[in-house]
């Protein structure tokens, strides 16, 4: 086996399409020689079907992250497949409507917890559920919208992003005498069931379009993809709690 990740086994959690981001970095983990398992959530029989778009077979573990029985069970279920973890991939938001579009005065606390639950604190569940199976040397991945900032239509989902920076951080902080890096890809805007979902998205379309000095494809995940591959490598031994920007260098541009 050769390649970037040559014998790692990941568990990716967030495939739902072939355009999520987790099915990007599942299809470039297995090119570059990992073992994969995913994870999926709610309509299961989808994400089997997408999984077969894989280069190989990929095993699929129904998790809820605000489940508690799955994630007490997921150890027990990914080592019917693996028998240990080098990296973790959390690729997982959800807020509810009122959430997000400008309702942020609005939005009720039931909501806003759904959206912090599935979006920030997941993170840490979802670490902990697999800690069992991950040693000196493994990773943790997550995906993050720069939360740096207030976004016009982004809303309490940006205040889970910010949380969720901050838990990754955290997370570094108490998993790094063990051995485990935990950082964060913030991607810029791209076209997944996830991204849709927000109205007003085609604002940060257009704001990428104008402003991001490499330029900004809404419709290619690899670069994304790319950097969570490389922070599950061997190649960032001594980073954690770091936040890569994938976003065509948007965020480093003022207006
Ligand atoms: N698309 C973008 O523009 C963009 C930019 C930066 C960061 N991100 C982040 O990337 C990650 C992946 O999103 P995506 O854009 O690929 O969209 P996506 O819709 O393809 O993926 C989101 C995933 O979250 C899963 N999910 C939702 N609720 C869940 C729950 N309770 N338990 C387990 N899984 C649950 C969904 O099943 C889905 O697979 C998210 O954290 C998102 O916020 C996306």
């Amino acid at each position: 086996m050769s390649g970037l990740l040559a014998g790692k086994r990941l568990l990716v959690t967030g495939v739902i399409t072939d355009a999520s981001i987790a099915f990007s970095v599942a299809k470039l983990a297995q090119e570059n020689g990992a073992q994969v398992v995913l994870t999926g959530y709610g309509r299961l029989s989808l994400v089997e079907r997408i999984a077969k778009r894989l280069p190989e077979p990929a095993p699929v573990i129904e998790v809820d992250v605000t489940n508690t029985e799955h994630l007490a069970g997921l150890a027990d279920r990914v080592r019917e497949h693996v028998d240990g973890l080098d990296g973790v991939v959390h690729s997982i938001g959800f807020a509810p409507q009122s959430c997000l579009g400008g309702g942020f005065l609005d939005a009720p606390w039931e909501d806003v917890a759904t959206a912090l639950h599935v979006s920030t604190f997941s993170y840490k569940s979802l670490a902990m559920a697999a800690l069992p199976l991950m040693s000196p040397g493994s990773a943790v991945v997550g995906l993050t919208f720069d939360a740096t900032k207030a976004w016009p239509v982004y809303d309490w989902m940006g205040v889970a992003k910010a949380g969720l920076e901050s838990a990754s951080r955290y997370l570094a902080l108490h998993l790094g005498k063990q051995g485990i890096r935990s950082n964060l890809v913030a991607a810029g805007p791209l076209r997944t069931i996830a991204a849709k979902s927000i109205p007003g998205f085609d604002q940060f379309e257009d704001a990428w379009a104008e402003r991001a000095p490499l330029g900004w494809s809404l419709t290619d995940q690899e670069p994304a993809a790319r950097a969570c591959l490389a922070l599950l490598s061997d190649w960032f031994p001594a980073t954690t709690g770091e936040i890569v920007h994938v976003d065509g260098g948007y965020h480093a541009i003022g207006s």
